[in-house]
C-alpha cells in the first residue's frame, strides 16, 4: 500500500513531465492534444481530491473490472479512452456497456442536488482529470492494471 502510494504521489507530483507524456487523445477521430504541466497539475490535485478513494492507481475497488487503464477505456462503449469522452463520463456516467444510465450510482456534475462535491467543477476542471487520467495511462505502466500487491 505505502509503495503503492509513493509511486501514484511520485508521478503525479512531478514537476515537468515531458512533451509526449503530455500528448493525449482528445476524441475518438484520432485527434491529439498537448495538456501544459499546469493542467496535467491541476488534473492531478482534483483527481486525488475527488476520485482517488475509489481510483486508487487508476484501479476500481468495487469493480475491478470497470478501471482507468488505457485497455479498459478503450473497451467501454462508447470508448473512453479520450479526453472528450471522460468529460461526458465525468457528466453523464454510464455502465460499461452504455446501457445504463449511472447518474444516480456515480459522482456527476450534472446532478449537483446528488454529487454536491461536484457542484463546482468547472468544464475546465473536469478536462484537467480527463487529461490526468490519460497522461497516467501514459506515464505510470501500473495505472489501472491488476497487480500482485492490491492497495
Ligand atoms: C465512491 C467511489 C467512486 C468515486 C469517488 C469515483 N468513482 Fe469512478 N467509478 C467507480 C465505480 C464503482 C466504477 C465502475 C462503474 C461500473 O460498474 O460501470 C467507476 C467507473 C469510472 C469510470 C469508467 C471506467 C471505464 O473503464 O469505463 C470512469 C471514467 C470514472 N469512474 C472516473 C471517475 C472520476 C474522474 C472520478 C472523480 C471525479 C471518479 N470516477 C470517482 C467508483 C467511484
Amino acid at each position: 500500500m505505502f509503495l503503492t502510494w509513493q509511486c501514484f504521489t511520485g508521478t503525479a507530483n512531478a514537476l515537468s513531465l515531458s512533451n509526449e507524456i503530455r500528448t493525449i487523445p482528445l476524441n475518438d477521430l484520432g485527434e491529439e492534444i498537448t495538456v501544459s504541466n499546469q493542467e496535467a497539475q491541476l488534473g492531478s490535485k482534483l483527481f486525488v481530491a475527488s476520485c482517488t478513494q475509489c481510483h486508487i492507481q487508476g484501479k476500481t475497488k468495487t469493480n475491478p473490472d470497470v478501471g482507468l487503464s488505457r485497455e479498459a477505456l478503450a473497451n467501454a462503449i462508447p470508448q473512453r479512452d479520450n479526453v472528450l469522452a471522460l468529460v461526458d463520463y465525468m457528466k453523464y456516467p454510464t455502465s460499461y456497456d452504455g446501457e445504463d444510465d449511472l447518474s444516480l450510482l456515480h459522482m456527476n456534475t450534472d446532478r449537483p442536488d446528488i454529487w454536491s462535491e461536484m457542484r463546482n467543477y468547472t468544464d475546465d476542471d473536469l478536462k484537467a482529470i480527463a487529461s490526468y487520467i490519460l497522461i497516467q495511462t501514459n506515464a505510470d505502466p501500473k495505472w489501472g492494471k491488476r497487480t500482485l500487491i492490491e492497495p
